[in-house]
């Protein structure tokens, strides 16, 4: 059950979304966008679910680090990342039937994905899904953090670039299940997906190819400062 505030919070926020997006958005279904994604099991109980994970995840530690916060910059940290929103990315790294590269392409994941079974990601994302995130970066850039706020807050209104906040949540925590957290992720990771879906080298979002297809190098890069240096509320509060 969510608390009342969470529900308010969720229905301010969907409400911003339609605003930000409603003038340029294309007819796209988001949830048609998504469909590849399998839902966490039921039928396997919890604790063996985060047991099998835990398993799996000795063959990602030395990247993403055994509880999901990766020291090294060049990998993205998974703890406390929305379980479906993982789910989605293991899958997106496999090539999908029919096609003929992955919706999203890097050697490195495309390979290690190509190595799971449907359960394994289920249970790995779930694991990682329920580490706890250790947010704490600085700012890489501080000439930009301005830029980088209101892009975060009020979007690039001239070339209809919405609010992240929107989709992101104010504080970068992201929204179950689709919208990721990207509050306190590192900023070179950041920036360089927002390349790529630029560059149409990560294809597994439509939303996002649009918004970072709009944007100039120097943008990109003070809002993914930005971002990196934000801390999730529910961090904050822990
Ligand atoms: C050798 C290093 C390495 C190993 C081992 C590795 N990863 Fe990764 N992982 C990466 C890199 C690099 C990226 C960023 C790739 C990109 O830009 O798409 C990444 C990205 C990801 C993402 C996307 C994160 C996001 O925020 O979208 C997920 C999920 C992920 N890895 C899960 C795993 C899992 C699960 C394993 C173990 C089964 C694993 N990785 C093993 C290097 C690694
Ligand atoms: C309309 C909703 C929406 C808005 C607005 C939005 N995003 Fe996203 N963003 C998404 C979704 C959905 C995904 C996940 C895509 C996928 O499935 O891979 C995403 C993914 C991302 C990622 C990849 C995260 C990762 O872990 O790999 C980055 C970076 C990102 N967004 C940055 C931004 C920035 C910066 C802005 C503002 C300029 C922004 N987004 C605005 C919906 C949105």
């Amino acid at each position: 059950m969510p608390t009342p505030l969470v529900a308010v919070r969720v229905a301010l926020t969907l409400a911003g979304l339609t605003l930000a997006c409603a003038p340029s958005w294309s007819a796209q279904s988001p949830v048609a966008a998504a469909s590849s994604v399998s839902e966490t099991s039921f039928a396997v109980p919890i604790a063996a679910q985060l047991q099998a994970g835990a398993k799996v995840a000795q063959t990602c530690a030395a990247c993403h680090g055994l509880d999901g916060n990766a020291t090294s910059t060049e990998f993205p940290k998974l703890a406390g990342q929305h379980v479906d929103y993982l789910i989605k990315q293991l899958h997106d790294y496999r090539i999908a039937k029919g096609a003929s590269h992955p919706a999203r392409v890097n050697a490195i994941m495309n390979g290690m994905a190509a190595t799971l079974t449907d359960a394994q990601i289920r249970d790995v994302a779930l694991y990682y899904s329920r580490q706890t995130f250790r947010p704490g970066v600085a700012f890489a850039d501080k000439k930009e953090i301005k830029l980088g706020q209101s892009i975060w807050m009020a979007g690039i209104p001239d070339r209809a670039v919405p609010a992240c906040a929107a989709c992101h949540g104010p504080s970068g925590e992201g929204m179950p299940s689709r919208y990721p957290r990207i509050g306190g992720q590192w900023q070179g990771y950041l920036e360089t997906e927002l390349q790529m879906f630029r560059n149409d080298r990560r294809t597994n979002s439509p939303e996002m190819h649009d918004i970072a297809s709009r944007m100039t190098d120097r943008q990109i890069s003070a809002v993914a400062d930005f971002a990196a240096g934000l801390r999730a509320r529910s961090e904050r509060s822990r």
